[in-house]
């Protein structure tokens, strides 16, 4: 699997973050192959959230992914592309993200951490046939 799967996240649109996070992604080298500006309705962020379904966070973590439009974008580069998205965002939590990395550079709090990315290949395929059936 060379394609990984992310979402800008309500909070990264709402604060204008969306051209600074894509063109990191660009200038690494990894490719945009699908980007859609779109609200997420609450199945399909239940559906995509669903591993952590008995959480105590799951309930805010979906209004918060649903609360207004996120960018959903596909982005491709050499095999295991996730991984590498997955560095360049950074821990969980940005306030134990390494600067450099998005949410380190660009997030202060777990429940507002700016963006969504895929954790295997597995996962991207599931999410990229969730949000992009027709890929
Ligand atoms: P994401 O799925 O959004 O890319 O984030 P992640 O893999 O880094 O973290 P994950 O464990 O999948 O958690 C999903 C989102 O839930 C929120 N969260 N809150 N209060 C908490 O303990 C807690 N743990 C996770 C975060 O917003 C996280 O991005
Ligand atoms: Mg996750």
């Amino acid at each position: 699997m060379n394609r990984t799967f992310i979402i800008v996240k309500p909070d990264g649109v709402r604060r204008g973050l969306v051209g600074e996070v894509l063109s990191r992604f660009e200038r690494r080298g990894i490719k945009i192959v699908a980007a859609e500006l779109r609200t997420i309705d609450e199945v399909t962020a239940k559906a995509h959230y669903g591993e952590h379904a008995e959480k105590p966070f799951f309930v805010g973590l979906v209004e918060f992914i649903t609360s207004g439009p996120a960018l959903l974008a596909v982005l491709e580069g050499p095999d295991d592309t996730w991984k590498v998205a997955r560095t360049m965002i950074g821990a969980t939590n940005p306030a134990e993200s390494l600067p450099g990395t998005i949410r380190g550079d660009l997030g202060l709090v777990m429940s507002e951490n700016i963006i969504h990315g895929s954790d295997s290949a597995e996962s991207a395929a599931r999410e990229i046939a969730l949000f992009f059936p027709n890929l």
